[in-house]
């Protein structure tokens, strides 16, 4: 399969170590758009990216969106009670529904290659490889940097980046997706993206 070619993004700050065992109640991802009417808050949809996988697909305008596929979670760990405040580190979750409704609880981690400077998001099951991520005061999502190496010497800073975009991507299958672009103030090499934010709405 074609996704074997990907190397996990930045595996040191994987979130793999940490148990994320306290979940916030549903959202979805809404895209918004200041110069694309058309994909400007429209929801998030998981769609099939292989066996157990899923993608971040282009989904319809709200309120138009159903629950399955669409619904998603901020698991956060037990230190957290709130897991639907704003500005705590926490992967983001999604039940997989598969045969006889059994539900696997999946997470997203984020696929790239030493090609592209566009990154896709993708679910896989479990937490092996999840990606820490956060929301913040306005419910946007954002991945923290915590030092500047665009200077020299390098400077720790906290940064809040989200460089979010959807683009056509190719992860297994062409679809329309959720993507991010790696690098700071750097433009994506994939001509189909267009920039983009992404707030949780709660269902
Ligand atoms: C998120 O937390 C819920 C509640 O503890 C748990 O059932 C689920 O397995 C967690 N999701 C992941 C991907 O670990
Ligand atoms: C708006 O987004 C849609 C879906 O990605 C795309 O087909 C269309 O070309 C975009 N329109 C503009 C003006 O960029
Ligand atoms: C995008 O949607 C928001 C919320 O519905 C709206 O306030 C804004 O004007 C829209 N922008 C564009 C470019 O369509
Ligand atoms: C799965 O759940 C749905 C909705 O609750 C139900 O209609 C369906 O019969 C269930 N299917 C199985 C195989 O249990």
């Amino acid at each position: 399969m074609r996704s074997t070619i990907f190397v996990p993004v930045l595996a040191t700050l994987a979130a793999a170590q940490s148990q994320y065992t306290t979940r916030s109640p549903d959202f979805h991802l809404v895209v918004f758009s200041t110069t694309n009417e058309t994909i400007n808050n429209t929801a998030l949809v998981a769609c099939h990216e292989g066996a157990a996988i899923e993608g971040f697909c282009r989904g319809p305008k709200l309120p138009d969106t159903s629950g399955y596929g669409t619904n998603f979670y901020f698991n956060t760990s037990s230190e957290n009670t709130v897991p639907g405040a704003a500005n705590i580190p926490g992967i983001l979750s999604y039940d997989l529904v598969i045969a006889d409704n059994q539900t696997v609880p999946s997470s997203m981690n984020v696929a790239s290659t030493l090609v592209s400077n566009v990154a896709v998001p993708v679910i896989y099951p479990g937490t092996s490889s999840a990606y820490e991520v956060y929301f913040d005061e306005a419910d946007e999502l954002y991945v923290l940097s915590w030092r500047d190496d665009t200077v020299d010497p390098a400077v720790g800073k906290e940064e809040r980046l989200k460089q979010w975009y959807i683009c056509t991507t190719y992860y297994s299958y062409t679809y329309v997706t959720l993507a991010w672009v790696i690098g700071k103030g750097v433009n994506p090499q994939n001509p189909t993206c267009q920039k983009v934010t992404v707030k949780r709405v709660w269902v």
